[in-house]
């Protein structure tokens, strides 16, 4: 255990690495990631940074950035809606984006459409909108979902479906799983009905069972299994999780491209979509003759709106190659250690007199939970160091943490006890777009409840030195008065 006021010699940081060494010796096998950070994410150190925010996004390793420059510096690529050499050159590029893709989330080709997106969002955009709701269908869902994944029971209402939650437990932010087995046996007259959670909460870190997948499709349900947030340090096996929507951000996994996601689908749910529109690059043929001449080309090719991103689908294949060369399992090892030492050192971590300094929301060990940890700095009577000041001091000392709710309401309305009563004034008029720092002030004020929140998360380029810095900066808090 580290000690605040002595603030971290090089050698209290070589004591504190062996003592950590001695309690997860699996992130010895990790070593390699060290030379790579020091070859290729050269910038963080050089530039003094503790990047904490890989749920955030992730980042880019140079030589990503190098070989996608030399691709189209060495190439003439051009819309690969044609025949040209220049055309077929950026189609052949794109078709093997396409196949790293398959071929990093084991998705064959015979049983999975990969479609690109903008994002993850945009992935569960396409699902929500074309998905056939319509009365006595139902969308369930998990409180503990992101916002993109809430934001499809708009077209579920729209189109007369029941929306329907299933809630977190305030102990662990995990949901009970009789619960979800009830809502999954209970729901439904024979209309599509559609289950979405995700594999590993943004808010938490909890990973829920993939199991339910199986248990939902078996009981009728298509199922989608957010994996924004799981993927970047857990292996996605397609085929063996089997859920009808898998979405994906691939900054998140490799920093490099932004703008870039897909969706991972089942050939046969993807077929029970209905789009709600067409565009270039997604119909066969359409005539203006007539409203309603159209075909829809089958496949992704029918989802992927307008021109592709073909000058940057190759770097999603130079991306994968880059995760595959680093290896997933070393990347879940060294970041399951890096924060199971920052958990079990904020679970120590307390003012003189003994109250604790910090809290975690979610999960206090490392047992089905990822590398991502919310949580708030408390002062001797359990108040909550206010989070922006928080944040903005880290920032002084060019720590990047998160803060505010991550775009996942029902895990930080849980967390903080949040009741509808609290939160009712926010929505009481719709005509008035109150912002998110308006409404938590709101909550305070009435309340004393502080409704935003830490969020420290971990990832491939991560080291001990991040997490310890994390810890000096968080043992600068000791017996700070608050407020
Ligand atoms: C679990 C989860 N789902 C979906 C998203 C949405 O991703 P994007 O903003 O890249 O569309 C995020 C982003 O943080 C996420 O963490």
């Amino acid at each position: 255990m580290m000690h605040a006021d002595s603030r971290f010699t090089a050698e209290q940081g070589e004591a504190a690495f062996k003592d950590f060494l001695r309690r997860f010796p699996s992130f010895v096998a990790t070593a390699a990631v060290d030379d790579l950070r020091a070859a290729d994410y050269a910038r963080l150190d050089r530039l003094g940074h503790t990047y904490l925010d890989y749920t955030g996004g992730g980042l880019y390793a140079e030589s990503q950035l190098r070989r996608h420059e030399e691709l189209l510096a060495g190439a003439v690529l051009g819309n690969p809606h044609s025949q040209s050499p220049t055309s077929l050159a950026a189609a052949a590029l794109a078709r093997k984006a396409r196949d790293a893709v398959r071929r990093f989330f084991n998705a064959p080709e015979g049983e999975f459409e990969i479609v690109f997106t903008a994002n993850a969002s945009g992935a569960l955009k396409l699902v929500g909108e074309a998905y056939p709701f319509g009365p006595g269908g139902v969308f369930l869902l998990s409180f503990d979902n992101h916002n993109s994944v809430n934001g499809i029971r708009e077209f579920a209402a729209r189109k007369g479906a029941a929306v329907s939650y299933v809630p977190v437990r305030e102990e662990d932010l995990r949901l009970d799983p009789e619960q979800v087995r009830t809502a999954l046996r209970g729901a439904g007259d024979g209309a599509p009905k559609l289950f979405a959670y995700p594999a590993q909460s943004n808010f938490s870190g909890v990973q829920h069972p993939l199991e339910w997948v199986a248990e939902a499709r078996e009981l009728g349900w298509d199922v989608i299994l957010d994996c924004a947030a799981f993927a970047p340090a857990n292996p996605v096996d397609a085929l063996a999780i089997g859920a009808d929507f898998i979405p994906i951000s691939f900054y998140k996994l490799f920093g490099y491209p932004t703008g870039s996601g897909c969706l991972i689908a089942r050939r046969e749910a993807l077929a029970k979509l209905r789009r709600p529109w067409f565009a270039g690059g997604t119909i066969t043929l359409a005539s203006v003759q007539q409203e309603d001449w159209y075909h829809l080309a089958p496949g992704a090719t029918g989802f992927e709106d307008g021109t592709i991103d073909y000058l940057g689908l190759p770097a999603l294949s130079i991306g994968v190659e880059h995760l595959e060369s680093v290896g997933m399992e070393v990347i879940h090892a060294r970041v399951q250690a890096l924060a199971g030492w920052l958990l079990e050192e904020l679970a120590e971590l307390s003012h003189t007199d003994g109250s604790p300094l910090a809290r975690v929301f979610g999960p206090p060990g490392m047992e089905r939970r990822g590398a991502t940890i919310a949580l708030y700095l408390v002062d001797p009577e359990g108040r909550p160091y206010d989070v922006y000041d928080v944040e903005a001091a880290a920032a002084r000392e060019r720590i990047s943490v998160r803060s505010g709710c991550f775009c996942n309401p029902g895990d930080g309305e849980v967390a903080h006890r949040i009741t509808r009563a609290d939160v009712e004034s926010c929505f009481s008029d719709p005509s008035v777009a109150i912002t998110l720092h308006e409404c938590q002030q709101r909550i305070e004020d009435a309340t004393g409840k502080v409704p935003n929140t830490i969020r420290v998360s971990l990832g491939l380029a991560s080291d001990f030195g991040d997490v310890y810095r994390f810890m000096a900066f968080a043992e600068g808090y000791r017996d700070r008065p608050s407020g």
